[in-house]
């Protein structure tokens, strides 16, 4: 295992220093696997350079088994071990024998542990090896305060089972979209030029970081599966095989993207009918094969009958037919498909004001609630059109209560910057996953994902990494990265405190004054990111104002007239989409009461989002108490003024932080200002020209 990286690339979360606590320490580790394994390396690695010392009760070649016993007269200082286990040192025992009486075998689960300090001795038990690395980098986390004095003890264990990131890499350059599909962060860490890397060197240490934030699978190809791509189902596993190898030791389980035609392109079928036995026949024998070679094989991502892939409608079959077959092949293996919800006719014709974009994937995928197998994962995005800064919830998620939901987040800053601007994504997300669809009493978005009694789907994401030296281009899109792998661990985090944890460990001893002053220029830089953002871009939930294909920067008008189904219908009076059942498109009446009710009524509709669901005119007066018109003027000023004071923080951390990432950063910033009075001034002068209605403070408006 080498996650050694070159010189030259970012250690990102985990740099030496963040490991400087238990580096300088006495350790046990009790325990065999693979992921024990990779926590002795991680300690003997800290401590060959902080000067502390880990051992492991390996019986002498020489000695009865009975003496399989930690060495004597050492008294550790940190204990990990893998209950039940042989004989332990007297505070470790201690701690498993009341952790046994509180709460019985199986309570920390495939994947949770145990945190304790007992007699001077910090303690971390789990029941299966995935449990000790995450309790490793929960202490890396913690660094001195796990030596305190006291601790009670902690159980940990992950809300979601899966918490999965998608690449959305191209193994061939794809024409139009590059190696990697709304990638920010230059070319592929898996792929270059149509082959696998043959260094895996940044495959592990991706592997590594993720690990440490909590992610446990990675989907390695794009959803949109292209020739070269589809063949790492068959002749090309190898290539997969290769970073499940380099994956495994992290504790991550790789997935595949696949294409629903490839009993068709890749085993020359006439058919791809999820019915037809031969097809039946086709998957079980390919998926047999894969596991053949990647025995922890997470399972397939499928994106069918969506922007130009095939999929079973092609068929007359339906999403559960299509899914089922796949699924039924996974199956003996414990593997699962992700099967995408993101359906919709994107062949519109924008004069057609009936059809609406957002109901489609509720239209298509409701009324299929209970005939999706076990182990099918429906991947939903959060919200019903696609990442947009601001968008309700998706109302599929309240809808399918006989199905495994995994809502899907993106990282990747498609629509938010585009790793340019700094857009701290944690209080977004935080804020989908704490929703309540059914309203206050019922279970949030986050418990949805994480299941009831049975797994639910878990949380996934499209990754925001490739080959760049600081992963993620913009050197503070890192955070969206960790913050995403934690909150899916535990969505109750609060993402301030995601951000501070990310602060603590990248900026380890990076800043000779302490972490202080970078730590309270990061907050005000990153806390409230997002919202200025919002605020600089389309107004109150409107979306889609970007440019056309890319997706950067403004263009107010840039697909009102496209077959995309996204719209703003401004005009001289007003602006906003009437998906009311009253007289819109219906789509309120896909949501469970409230909200239902509550987005129905322009009086009871939430200001950020007036404009998903209402037309109104540009002299509306929102809760806030402002005119719809006023409040446009107003927060694009403020939003471009809000990143000259980001700009302004960052400039004050020249000399604190490390000069190569100041430097990126300050060219980031420059960028994001520019781009956001682009913004501001395109928006302003549309809106100003359409309604004719002046800035009530008199602003320039061009
Ligand atoms: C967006 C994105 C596409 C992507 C698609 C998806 O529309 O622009 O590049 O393929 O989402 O999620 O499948």
């Amino acid at each position: 295992m080498n996650t050694v990286l070159p010189n030259d690339v970012h250690a990102a979360w985990l740099p030496p220093e963040a490991f400087r606590a238990l580096g300088s320490r006495r350790s046990l580790v009790c325990g065999e696997g693979t992921l024990v394994d990779t926590v002795r390396h991680e300690l003997a690695r800290a401590c060959a350079r902080y000067g502390g010392s880990t051992d492991q009760p390996h019986p002498r070649p020489d000695a009865p088994p009975s003496d399989d016993r930690p060495a004597a007269g050492t008294s550790y200082e940190l204990v990990f071990a893998l209950v039940p286990a042989g004989l332990l040192p007297i505070a470790a025992a201690a701690v498993e024998v009341v952790y046994r009486r509180r709460h019985g075998a199986g309570a920390l689960g495939e994947e949770g542990f145990l945190l304790a300090r007992h007699a001077e001795v910090t303690v971390v038990l789990a029941e299966a090896p995935a449990g000790l690395l995450h309790g490793l980098f929960h202490l890396v986390r913690l660094g001195e305060s796990a030596f305190g004095l006291t601790r009670p003890m902690e159980l940990h264990r992950p809300a979601m089972r899966l918490r999965m990131l998608d690449h959305w890499d191209n193994v061939d350059v794809h024409p139009v979209m590059g190696q990697v599909e709304r990638g920010y962060a230059g070319g592929s860490i898996f792929w270059q030029d149509g082959a696998r890397r043959e260094d895996l060197t940044r495959v592990g240490a991706y592997g590594r970081l993720l690990a440490a934030g909590g992610v446990n699978a990675v989907s390695v190809n794009n959803v949109n599966v292209h020739a070269t791509e589809a063949r790492l189902l068959t002749d090309r596993l190898g290539d997969v095989a290769a970073f499940a190898d380099v994956l495994r030791p992290y504790g991550i389980r790789v997935h595949l993207s696949v294409s629903f035609a490839a009993p068709v392109t890749l085993g020359g079928l006439p058919t791809a009918d999820p019915l037809d036995d031969g097809v039946r026949g086709w998957w079980a024998d390919t998926t047999k094969q894969v596991y053949e070679s990647i025995p922890d094989f997470g399972g397939y991502v499928v994106k069918a009958d969506s922007e130009g892939q095939p999929g079973p409608f092609g068929y007359g079959r339906s999403h559960a037919d299509g899914a089922n077959v796949l699924a039924d092949a996974l199956a003996p293996f414990g593997g699962v498909v992700h099967w995408r919800a993101f359906v919709y006719n994107h062949r519109q014709d924008w004069r057609d004001r009936s059809t609406d974009r957002a109901r489609a994937a509720h239209d298509h995928f409701a009324p299929l609630d209970g005939q999706f197998r076990d182990n099918v994962i429906l991947q939903v995005k959060h919200g019903p059109m696609d990442f947009q800064p601001r968008e309700p919830i998706s109302p599929v998620i309240a809808a399918m209560p006989r199905t495994r939901l995994a809502v899907e987040f993106q990282v990747t800053q498609e629509y938010t910057g585009q790793q340019r601007h700094v857009c701290y994504l944690a209080p977004w997300w935080s804020e989908v996953l704490g929703f309540a669809p059914w309203g206050d009493d019922g279970p949030t978005v986050a418990a949805v994902a994480a299941g009831g009694p049975a797994d639910g789907g878990g949380l996934v994401a499209v990754s925001n990494v490739g080959d760049d030296p600081f992963w993620t281009g913009h050197p503070l899109a890192q955070a969206n990265l960790y913050a995403f792998g934690r909150l899916a661990w535990d969505p109750r985090l609060d993402p301030a405190a995601v951000l501070d944890e990310w602060i603590e460990l990248t900026f380890a001893g990076a800043s000779p004054g302490g972490p202080g002053p970078v730590r309270r220029a990061l907050h005000a830089i990153m806390d409230d990111s997002w919202r200025t953002y919002e605020r600089y871009t389309a107004p109150l939930g409107v979306g889609f104002m970007v440019r056309p294909g890319h997706h950067y920067g403004p263009d107010v008008d840039g697909y009102e007239y496209t077959p995309w189904g996204t719209y703003h219908f401004a005009d001289r009076d007003g602006v906003g989409v009437d998906r009311t059942r009253a007289s819109g498109t219906g789509f309120t009446g896909q949501f469970p009461p409230p909200w239902r009710d509550v987005y129905e009524s322009i009086e009871s509709c939430p200001d950020e989002l007036l404009l998903f669901f209402h037309h109104v005119p540009y002299g509306h007066v929102l809760h806030n108490g402002s005119t719809v018109i006023q409040h446009i003027y107003d927060t694009h000023f403020d939003g471009v003024e809000q990143v000259a004071a980001m700009r302004q923080r960052w400039e004050r951390l020249d000399g604190v932080v490390d000069p190569g990432v100041h430097a990126r950063v300050r060219e980031r910033l420059d960028e994001q200002l520019r781009c956001a009075e682009e913004w501001r001034d395109q928006i302003n002068a549309y809106f100003f020209r359409k309604s004719g209605v002046p800035d009530a403070r008199g602003r320039r408006i061009h």
